[in-house]
């Protein structure tokens, strides 16, 4: 019996309302065309235990909860999803997910008080992206999407500080491609693809 080729896991990062979901869908859509097996998988998962936490703190902004808490609720969230991650990539399945560790350091580390090495520290050991797409997108454009300000961390300060820190990881990583989202959906989704495949 020959083995099954482990799945590839890629990631989507950006600021809020940066379109990732929908560029994640699509590429699983683009993928599965290929007859590639491919899930997609978006985090926080807000639907564990401790997702509900993390939906609570998000949702609810007088909600007090220590930074370094919820930095640990959030990556508690990932490993809560460890084993089946890696049984999905270990079954021949390429996970393409909606946000991941960067997230978590990033979201975290941008605020006052919180030391960068630290909040990296609780996601070491979690299975490593083989490629990260950070898509990159106009201040200006995220405020005036649709439900932009109703969760905690959607205003320009943070935002601004979030977009800067990714650029900041992504030129200390060689699996990472910024993607500019200027461009049309479908030209996003060519670049995305054209990637993937120099991967395979
Ligand atoms: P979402 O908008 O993609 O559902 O993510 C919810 C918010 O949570 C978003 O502002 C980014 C933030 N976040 C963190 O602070 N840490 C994390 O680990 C993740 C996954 C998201
Ligand atoms: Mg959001």
């Amino acid at each position: 019996m020959g083995q099954i080729k482990r799945g590839a896991l890629i990631v989507f990062e950006g600021v809020d309302k940066s379109g990732k979901s929908t560029h994640c869908k699509k590429l699983v859509e683009a993928l599965e065309n290929f007859k590639i097996k491919a899930k997609f998988m978006s985090f926080p998962d807000r639907s564990t235990l401790t997702g509900k936490l993390i939906d609570n703190y998000l949702r609810n902004k007088e909600c007090q909860l220590d930074d370094h808490a919820i930095h640990l609720l959030f990556t508690a969230n990932r490993w809560e999803k460890v084993d089946q991650i890696k049984s999905l990539l270990n079954d021949g399945v390429t996970l393409i997910v909606d946000r991941y560790s960067y997230s978590g350091i990033v979201y975290s580390a941008v605020k006052k008080n919180m030391d960068l090495n630290w909040c990296k520290q609780p996601e070491i050991g979690l299975p490593k992206p083989d490629m990260v797409f950070l898509l990159s997108i106009s201040q200006e454009e995220i405020m005036v999407r649709p439900g932009f300000g109703s969760e905690r961390y959607e205003h320009r300060e943070m935002q601004e500080k979030v977009a800067d820190m990714y650029l900041q990881l992504s030129r200390e990583c060689d699996n990472w491609e910024v993607i500019n989202t200027a461009r049309s959906i479908e030209d996003v989704q060519d670049r995305t693809c054209e990637e993937m495949c120099r991967e395979n």
